[in-house]
């Protein structure tokens, strides 16, 4: 039988250091509020339900927070009376009765399921309480961890501490595994008689301990386990979330020139040997098939891009956008809420909104769907094989059929049926003879000025 196990989130701070006017863990990374990163790693450490510990902003909190198929409730943790203290603002959802408590931070959007997974695993293999330690070189402000004979005997605040012991460099990532049979027992006996006047969470290892209780530790990349409290630590933990992804997508297949150049949103998808230029940047729901090329310079957010097409330079992909095999947006082209039909070609300075472009058709440069009238949005449909000549405003709700051919620089409002030619644009005039006349008079006008200065 698999064992139950609920995770509770801190995520009642102040975010005093944030300086923000919301909670810092709606602050996103990679596109998400970091609070959501922290559920969907417990989530995919097998954890059965969240209880979730709010402070201020507790319904925006709750609200980011909620993930398909996660069942999560939220407890107002009214005082910041510490650690311990924040852990039993939970209470009832402890009392539930689970195997595995799993306790973790909602400011540290890097973890993974990992540690989570191995912190578990003691529990099941007999200890009490499991520690996530990680080594560092700047161990000042963590709690220690004091080990002994291959068990965790205290955790020791930076505070409280002596200075042999604020010499070791394991520290406590404050992430830890407890036996849900024992835990409202070992955590209503924490007090607050410390530096602080908190009740610290990390006393259970000692509490635990004087039980007859094993205690042991399990060790977390430094990384994984970096909290964030200022926006400085936030354009950390984004970087490095940045370079693990573009990690994980190059090893799944994906070819990046330069990588440290390409900013990926938190479910960006990209198929096998698709091709990403340098300067590149996906906003949330971007989908790219295998061997679709990106050009550098675009930005792309909401769209799919299908297999073989090609995106860019300086092409912008905004939600809605859909395109075909084969079909191609390049340089200065904006597509909103458009879908591109097999090979279609939308190559230079042209806006497509909300408009469906059969298979085969060419948009010529310039080209504008004139999608809104101020009020409303209406949609321009073009059939296959169609060809809009360059510089020709469509003014939507408009229907160009298959085969059509729109005259370049024409202003279309009319429906063009299949196979038509449309030209909407003044006819042209021949005056044989009349540059030289407008040059003569020209010239006069500037010989007068010029005599009577
Ligand atoms: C805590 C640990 C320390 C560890 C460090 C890692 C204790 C006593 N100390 O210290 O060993 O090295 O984390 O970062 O546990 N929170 C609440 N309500 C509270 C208090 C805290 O929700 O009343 C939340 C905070 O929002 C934060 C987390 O718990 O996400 C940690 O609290 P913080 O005050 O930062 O703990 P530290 O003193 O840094
Ligand atoms: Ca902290």
């Amino acid at each position: 039988m698999e064992r139950t196990c609920l995770a509770v989130i801190l995520a009642a701070g102040d975010s005093t250091r944030m300086k923000s006017s919301k909670s810092k863990v709606l602050h996103p990374v990679a596109g998400r509020p970091m609070i959501a990163h922290v559920v969907e790693a417990v989530a995919s450490a097998g954890i059965s339900s969240v209880a979730l510990v709010v402070g201020r902003d507790a319904e925006d909190v709750a609200k980011a927070a909620s993930i398909a198929g996660v069942d999560i409730e939220s407890f107002l943790q009214k005082e910041r009376l510490g650690t311990g203290h924040a852990v039993l603002a939970a209470r009832e959802a402890i009392a539930k009765g689970y195997d595995d408590i799993l306790v973790t931070y909602g400011d540290v959007p890097l973890q993974t399921d990992g540690p989570l997974k191995a912190a578990r695993q003691g529990l099941a293999d007999g200890s009490d309480v499991v520690v996530i330690g990680f080594h560092t070189d700047r161990p000042t402000g963590y709690g220690r961890l004091l080990v002994k004979d291959g068990e965790l005997i205290a955790i020791r605040e930076e505070k409280d501490a002596t200075d042999a012991e604020r010499t070791v460099t394991w520290c406590n990532s404050g992430l830890m595994a407890i036996n849900g049979r024992k835990a409202l027992d070992l955590l209503s006996r924490i007090g607050n008689a410390n530096a602080k006047g908190e009740f610290y969470l990390t006393d259970l290892v000692e509490i635990a301990r004087s039980l007859g209780g094993r205690v042991t530790a399990v060790d977390a990349p430094e990384i994984e386990m970096t909290g964030c409290n200022t926006r400085a630590e936030l354009a950390v933990i984004e970087r490095f979330w940045q370079e693990r992804r573009r990690h994980q997508m190059m090893l799944s297949g994906v070819t990046m020139i330069a990588p440290e150049t390409v900013f990926l949103a938190y479910d960006t998808v990209i198929g096998q040997d698709a091709l990403i230029e340098p300067n590149v940047v996906f906003g949330p729901g971007a989908v790219i098939d295998s061997g679709a090329v990106i050009h550098a310079f675009s930005h792309i957010e909401g769209a799919h891009v299908s297999q073989g097409a090609t995106v860019g330079p300086f092409a912008r992909l905004r939600p809605g956008a859909d395109l075909g095999t084969g079909s191609k947006v390049g340089n200065f082209c904006e597509v909103k809420n458009g879908r591109l039909g097999e090979g279609a070609k939308v190559n230079h300075l042209t806006y497509i909104g909300d408009a469906v472009i059969g298979a085969g058709s060419n948009i010529g440069a310039g080209t504008i769907t004139c999608n809104y009238d101020g009020v409303n949005k209406s949609e321009t449909v073009i059939g296959e094989n169609a060809f809009i000549g360059s510089n020709s405003s469509l003014v939507a709700p408009v229907t160009i059929g298959d085969g059509a051919y729109i005259a370049s620089g024409s202003v279309i409002t009319v429906n063009v049926p299949a196979d038509a030619l449309a030209l909407g644009r003044a006819r042209q005039e021949i005056k044989t003879g009349r540059a030289t006349l407008l040059r003569e008079r020209a010239l006069a006008i500037k010989a007068a000025k010029k005599a009577k200065a």
